[in-house]
């Protein structure tokens, strides 16, 4: 059994050394079935490879949010900006139009929430596979706890939605939960991120890091970065700028975005840091450009 005593240390990550490629855009994913292929393609703009995800998932855990009060309201302006919505399911169904014509990644566990002393104690499977088919997703997200308590249930829940998302051609998203207490270093998120990919995830939400062309390098689908906490705009489109610059295919933000001045123009200045080659400075005058008239 593999473990911790009289390992090695790892250090030889062949950055320069490019992931192999079937024809198929998304990293590692060349040998996936045919409707997990398509699906991703509607994830990952083909052109650029990468994508930008909105996440207004939060009040699953932490109930009406500061920007998310009435998802109506502030969601559903968005949507043009971005490439995925990344939700609930009560939320979507309630307050995205069947005809936004944008990928869903529907977050699919059942966690534990704010009044909660241990929120990372585990998860379970909140959504039936045959509803997510119903609402036509383009990926699951499935929390996990790696490090915490809820480690082994949580990745439990990933396997088995890997193994229904197979089935039936869905990716599964696995999204690497930081516990109150753990820090935020560059090893945990290589483990974590690497964690989630040998389980079969096809793409890994993780934290932007310091030395994140490594955490990059060993995970063998793509990452996508969370926002996090909400940063003033010209910080956050450097992180996104570093992330995407350092390996990452694209951003799931959240608060960043819909908790921003100018949410629309900040969307934009994002997307084109992530499909454009936008710099940060630059995506940053874009964004001074459009926070009155977003679209233009
Ligand atoms: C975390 O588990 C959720 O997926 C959030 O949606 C995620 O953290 C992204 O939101 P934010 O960018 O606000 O951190």
């Amino acid at each position: 059994m593999a473990d911790n005593i009289g390992n090695r240390q790892s250090k030889e990550y062949y950055m320069d050394v490019p992931p192999p490629s079937d024809g198929f855009f998304v990293k590692g994913l060349g040998h996936s079935d045919w409707g997990i292929k398509n699906r991703l393609s509607r994830i990952f703009n083909p052109d650029s490879g990468n994508t930008v995800m909105l996440a207004f998932d939060h009040g699953y855990i932490m109930g009406p949010t500061s920007g998310l009060e009435r998802l109506d309201v502030t969601i559903a302006p968005l949507i043009p900006y971005v490439d995925v919505l990344m939700g609930t399911r009560g939320a979507v169904k309630t307050c995205i139009p069947p005809s936004a014509g944008k990928a869903i990644c529907l977050r699919a566990t059942y966690d534990t929430s704010v009044l909660f002393d241990d929120m990372t104690a585990g998860n379970g499977m909140g959504v039936d596979i045959e509803d997510a088919i119903r609402m036509n997703v383009s990926a699951l997200a499935v929390q996990t706890f790696i490090g915490s308590s809820g480690e082994r249930d949580s990745l439990g829940t990933l396997c088995r939605y890997i193994d229904v998302g197979d089935r039936y051609g869905i990716p599964v998203l696995g999204v690497v939960a930081v516990g109150k207490h753990m820090e935020r270093t560059t090893e945990f998120f290589m483990l974590a991120t690497r964690i989630l990919a040998e389980h079969g995830a096809s793409i890994v939400k993780t934290y932007y890091c310091d030395d994140f062309e490594k955490v990059a390098s060993v995970c063998p689908v793509p990452l996508v970065i969370a926002g996090g906490k909400k940063l003033p705009e010209d910080e956050a489109l450097t992180m996104a700028y570093r992330a995407i610059s350092e390996g990452a295919h694209g951003v799931d933000m959240g608060r960043n975005i819909f908790q921003s001045e100018a949410p629309a123009a900040m969307a934009q200045a994002i997307g084109k840091i992530v499909h454009h080659d936008f710099t940060d400075k630059e995506a940053y005058e874009y964004y001074l450009q459009h926070k009155e008239a977003p679209g233009e």
